[in-house]
């Protein structure tokens, strides 16, 4: 995820070292590529960008000794546009006099870019923060004062972001709130603006939260707040703030995992406007339908993912793909692997040694490797023929959980591109997760102290459920440090039935299509004393039959795995806390697995 930082200062002096140092904050948000920005007394634009880390691109670009008045800095998380040095921001207008940087999405990028060149602008980029630029200078050609033009602009930009702009012979930065983060904050001799809290805290606790479609215009002096809508004047005085760092970072959450989980709504979106965007989507997509023998693979939640992606794609696009853990495809395919073949390689990190060896054995054998992964510049990401990224940021917490949601939403758009269909059917998924989280919050925090107790649970599912029962389980032991085992449904009769004892714990995880089989799972444990509890759409017959019943909005049946995680993520949280674990660093477990 993007992010950005500006400070307008009352007198000139070196901001390289403060621009860095807000970089670095920004930098927990994960990024590929960094840029910086100064206006000196002299009016000059001075930009210096690159792709890399801050460090080493303020180190191998001199931004230290960077002087102005005032300043801006963007680290980029690449979604339109690849890693490079020319989509790196900010970005600067036409003649150089004005320059902008952004967080968010520009969804009609592709458009706009047209029209600006048909326009004569000098567009140098694919990146959508260009167009934030450009399409202020639109509105500057036009005639319009700066502050017109910003509003101005932000009609013709569609999607979720945030900006920042300044040019040169004014005093001011301007930025603008369009569903992205912003927060400005007001110090001595300065004023500042930026994605987030934590990126302003060591400089300032004096703060002004910003609303969607208000805009901010700073001087040294002061800030104003307008309304984008109109220009009108906004009355909000600056609040004192108490946040710690740590605590700001996790955004109100007392952790990072139940950060992490609710912003699935906001990735999710952020996935698909980059899936719809990528170029290189079809070149995956055709890989897919002329793969002799197709594999998934993964380990843990990854392989999870790969599981459902396999159902996907057979029901979709009629293609058999074997999703399986990397290891055990290195031993039990790669001896019969050969060209033609193809393997998909998943994962959040992008350099899990099992992973990567499994990688390395499928290109020996001469199968093309496709990679999905969520961290840019990964390992798996060098190494792939084709790679897609899962658009996440960054996911601090052990257990993986918006990384899992991404990673089915991107099997389930391949699958339907695949299968020659659009994805209109995904376009529901952000507001139906959103959804999700609120209608489960409440009856998950009930559930969970009346499981707490227990050490043993089992989780399970059917056909599209599947992959979702076993990532259920897996994010309770992860968290939970108890023993729980997801399974498919139909399985439970054939040994772990033995178990079942009185007020035995299990969780059923049902698609709309399965409702009669798993209502025969239900009563076949329930009769036996099992405490059973479905996680499902509304439905009379699960509620006749189960104990208890967590709800899922109505939606699609494609889209109904991705929903029914939700509820055992939240759950898996909520009985780590409660057994004092601390759910983003459960014992013994790495985020990043680089060993055997
Ligand atoms: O980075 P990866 O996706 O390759 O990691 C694979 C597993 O180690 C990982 O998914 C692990 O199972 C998670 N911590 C589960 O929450």
């Amino acid at each position: 995820m993007c992010g950005i930082f500006g400070i307008v200062t009352e007198r000139e002096q070196e901001l390289g070292p403060i621009l860095i140092e807000a970089g670095k904050r920004l930098s927990y948000r994960g990024y590929d590529s960094v840029g910086f920005a100064t206006m000196d007394a002299s009016q000059t634009v001075d930009l210096r960008k690159d792709v890399g880390k801050v460090g080493d691109v303020a180190g191998g670009h001199g931004v230290a000794g960077m002087k102005g008045l005032r300043g801006m800095t963007q680290l980029r998380w690449a979604t339109f546009g690849a890693p490079s040095q020319a989509n790196a921001q900010p970005h600067l207008d036409s003649t150089g006099d004005m320059v902008g940087a952004h967080n968010g999405n520009v969804v009609n990028n592709a458009e706009l870019r047209a029209q600006f060149m048909a326009e004569g602008m000098a567009v140098r980029s694919t990146n959508d923060g260009e167009s934030c630029v450009h399409a202020v200078e639109r509105y500057l050609r036009e005639g319009l004062g700066t502050q017109e033009a910003v509003r101005r602009a932000c009609a013709d930009l569609e999607g979720d972001y945030a900006f920042v702009i300044g040019r040169k012979n004014e005093d001011c930065l301007y930025a603008v709130k369009m569903g992205s983060g912003l927060v400005a904050g007001l110090g001595d001799g300065f004023t500042c603006v930026g994605s987030d809290l934590p990126c302003l805290l060591p400089l300032t606790r004096k703060i002004v939260r910003l609303r969607d479609g208000e805009m901010v215009i700073l001087r040294g002096g002061g800030i104003e707040v307008r309304r984008i809508a109109d220009g009108t004047l906004v009355d909000r005085p600056a609040q004192d703030v108490e946040e710690t760092m740590e605590a700001a970072q996790k955004g109100g959450y007392p952790h990072f995992m139940l950060k992490e989980i609710h912003e699935q709504p906001k990735v999710a979106q952020d996935l698909l406007h980059l899936l719809g965007a990528s170029k290189h989507m079809k070149r995956f997509v055709d890989r897919l339908k002329g793969a002799r023998n197709l594999y998934f693979v993964g380990c843990g939640t990854s392989y999870h993912a790969c599981v459902l992606g396999s159902v996907y794609m057979a029901r979709l696009a009629g293609k058999a793909a074997v999703p399986v853990l990397a290891p055990q495809f290195t031993a039990q395919y790669v001896p019969a692997l050969g060209p033609g073949d193809v393997g998909v390689f998943v994962s959040q990190s992008g350099e899990t040694k099992d992973v990567l060896g499994a990688l390395e054995a499928a290109r020996a054998k001469g199968a093309t490797v496709l990679g999905l992964a969520n961290v840019l510049g990964s390992s798996l990401m060098h190494a792939s023929d084709v790679y897609l990224p899962l658009a996440c940021g960054f996911e601090i917490s052990v257990p993986a959980t918006k990384t899992f949601t991404n990673q089915c939403v991107a099997f389930l758009a391949l699958a339907l591109r695949a299968a020659g269909k659009d994805l209109t059917v995904l376009d529901a998924l952000p507001s139906l997760i959103e959804a999700t989280l609120g209608a489960v919050d409440g009856p998950v925090k009930e559930l969970a102290p009346t499981l707490a107790g227990r050490n043993d649970l089992y989780c399970l599912g059917y056909g599209l459920t599947y992959a979702i029962a076993l990532e259920g389980a897996l994010k309770i032991k992860e968290v939970t440090y108890t023993h729980c085992e997801g399974m498919l449904s139909t399985e439970f009769k054939h040994g772990p039935l033995s178990a079942v004892d009185e007020g035995f714990p299990i969780l059923f995880v049902a698609g709309p299509e399965d409702v009669p089989l798993m209502v025969s799972g239900i009563n076949e444990t329930a009769c036996r004393g099992a405490r059973t509890v479905v996680i499902a759409q509304e439905d009379p017959r699960l509620r006749a039959n189960a104990r208890g019943v967590l709800v899922l909005p109505p939606s699609d049946p494609l889209l109904a795995p991705i929903l029914g995680v939700i509820p055992l993520q939240l759950l898996s949280y909520r009985l780590s806390v409660a057994r004092g674990h601390d759910p983003d660093f459960p014992r013994n477990l790495s985020k990043t697995l680089t060993v055997d």
